[in-house]
């Protein structure tokens, strides 16, 4: 059996994958990254508008803090949310010496534009392709140290014994053939849920696959009800229309030409947080003043100069996708799927597993997750924009540095090779069954169904339609065959191997949302449509039951800001 081994093994090549690997290795670990894709192709590029932190002597990290807590809608942990924002500054300053051209204000100084939900500019950016410009930075501090990556891999099971992960087992996508990966520490950065909506704002290979397998293989995933809606991307595919056009003042506008936001959030308009803002634009449309579904970003009044300049990607994709000029007339968009605030459950040092030996959470030792695979609960119930960015290079960094600590602690774990076996078995059987249900067609019918029950409002009956279609359409994995069966780059495999991932995530969305009876942050029940901190201000759990997710609860840390009335 082809076998691979190192101390840390890191999947995902995202930027908090990279982070992690970056850390990792600095701190001499004996490192290798796994990637289903070239690491450069990863989802972090798509980060459009910017990453936050209090870098003004008139801002503070405090300040920040407090908004992202306001933002959270008070689910956020806030001791993660100090780290985050308190250790954020220097991140970005550590990014900006490695190499990163953030773009400047006339003193010299990296500029900030304003986001939704903050009070104060504070998102940091590179013209209107943040995350690209740090993913291609950290890649070549990556290549500088030299990492040892195996692109193009897929891993399909982690290992666990005794509940420890040993380590995992992968596809080497040019040839088919399955690898044994032995790990002390094996950490998950495979990004987020995307397409489990149809449409969604996230690259095709957001597929959720560490926080598949790491359900399966027995963590926890927390919050996973809280699933955040971009309140500008494009009706045909879900592209992203970056918050950094509203940041550099463009308005919404309804059917009628109002600026409709003023009805929602008089004091922040359109840079309310983004849960507030997908809900305006959803009451637009739903009561009539929306245009085939759509309501409009103006970016007129900032001009030719600005918009080619500071938002040349977003021009460019407005012509190209909806053949609209943005300098000359407004643009329709929709709130759609983009971000998953739930996650695997970590501690901030990206450990999975409960420390404290209280059995507080179900984990698993030695393996670890970052950015948006995990769920630190720097979010809640609902994400800042920028403040992903944020998440996976400060939690990346610190999950790097945990990893090393752990594998330097342990030995290797017994690893049987019984576990190869089994995913060879699933394979053959695949293979073997001639005709059957396409993979792509339980796809595309799960990600309408989530669209559908799981929007920016539901209802009880709207999630209960959504979790009955996906437990049916999960019913037929086993009759999915594919068209082709060869091993060689076998994109088909891959398919299936990646719904497997999504079908089992979905489920615990639906059950996760369906059990929260309030609503808060991106949850919006319009038949429980108040917060209700007496009953709901803790965390959902979801873990691996006999026949489906277990819900259990968390308290949420409040360290400093008791939850208020939240308004913009
Ligand atoms: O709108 C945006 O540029 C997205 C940023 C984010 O999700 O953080």
């Amino acid at each position: 059996m082809a076998t691979i081994q190192h101390d840390v093994i890191i999947i995902g090549g995202g930027l908090a994958g990279m982070r992690a690997a970056h850390e990792a290795l600095t701190q001499g670990g004996d490192v290798a990254m796994i990637s289903k894709i070239y690491p450069t192709r990863s989802h972090s590029a798509a980060a459009q508008g910017g990453m936050q932190a209090a870098l003004t002597e008139e801002d503070s990290w405090e300040s920040h803090a407090y908004d992202t807590v306001k933002g959270s809608d008070y689910l956020g942990d806030q001791d993660a949310i100090e780290i985050l924002c308190r250790e954020g500054v220097d991140d970005i300053i550590a990014m900006e010496r490695m190499g990163v051209i953030f773009n400047r204000d006339e003193s010299g100084k990296i500029d900030a534009r304003a986001f939704g939900g903050t009070s104060a500019k504070r998102t940091c950016f590179v013209a209107d392709q943040t995350g690209q410009a740090l993913l291609h930075v950290m890649w070549e501090q990556l290549l500088r140290l030299g990492l040892k990556t195996y692109d193009e891999w897929f891993v399909t099971d982690l290992l666990v014994e005794n509940n420890r992960c040993v380590g995992s087992v992968a596809m080497q996508i040019s040839t088919g053939q399955l690898h044994l990966v032995r790990a002390k520490a094996t950490v998950l950065c495979t990004g987020g849920a995307g397409h489990i909506y149809a449409p969604s704002t996230n690259g095709l290979a957001v597929t959720a696959d560490g926080l598949g397998m790491a359900y399966r293989a027995g963590a926890s995933l927390m919050d996973m009800e809280g699933v955040q809606h971009h309140p500008t991307t494009l009706k045909s595919n879900g592209v992203l229309i970056t918050e950094g056009a509203r940041g550099e003042g463009a308005y919404l506008l309804n059917s009628k030409g109002e600026r409709f936001m003023e009805n929602y959030a008089p004091n922040m308009l359109e840079l309310a947080s983004r849960d507030v803002v997908s809900r305006a634009e959803t009451t637009e449309i739903l009561e009539g003043r929306g245009v085939d579904g759509t309501v409009f970003i103006d970016l007129r009044h900032l001009g030719r100069e600005l918009i080619t300049t500071k938002l040349a990607q977003i021009y460019e994709l407005a012509r190209d996708y909806a053949n609209c000029n943005v300098i000359e007339e407004p643009l329709p968009i929709q709130p759609g799927y983009h971000y998953l605030m739930g996650g695997i459950k970590t501690d901030v040092d990206g450990r999975t597993w409960d420390v404290s030996g209280n059995n507080k959470w179900k984990g698993v030792e030695a393996l670890f997750a970052a950015g948006e695979t995990a769920n630190v609960s720097v979010h809640g119930g609902n994400r800042l924009g920028g403040n992903s960015l944020l998440d996976t290079v400060v939690f990346g960094r610190r999950t790097g540095a945990g990893a090393v600590e752990y594998a330097k602690s342990v030995d290797y774990g017994e690893i049987s090779e019984a576990s190869v076996k089994d995913t060879e078995a699933r394979i053959k059987s695949l293979f073997d069954r001639p005709d059957g249900v396409r993979s792509a067609t339980l796809r595309r019918e799960m990600g309408a169904a989530m669209n559908d029950g799981i929007a920016v409002f539901r209802n009880e009956e709207s999630m209960n339609i959504a979790l009955q279609k996906v437990r049916a359409l999960k019913e037929k994995l086993p009759e999915v065959s594919l068209h082709n069966s060869g091993r060689i780059f076998n994109t088909d495999l891959l398919a299936y191997f990646e719904l497997e991932n999504m079908m089992d995530v979905a489920e615990a969305i639906a059950l996760s949302a369906l059990s929260r009876k309030e609503s808060r942050g991106a949850h919006a029940r319009t038949d429980f449509p108040d917060r209700d901190d007496e009953n709901w201000l803790k965390h959902t759990l979801a873990t691996k039951g006999n026949s489906g997710p277990e819900i259990s609860y968390l308290p949420v840390t409040i360290t400093k800001w008791e939850p208020t009335v939240r308004s913009y």
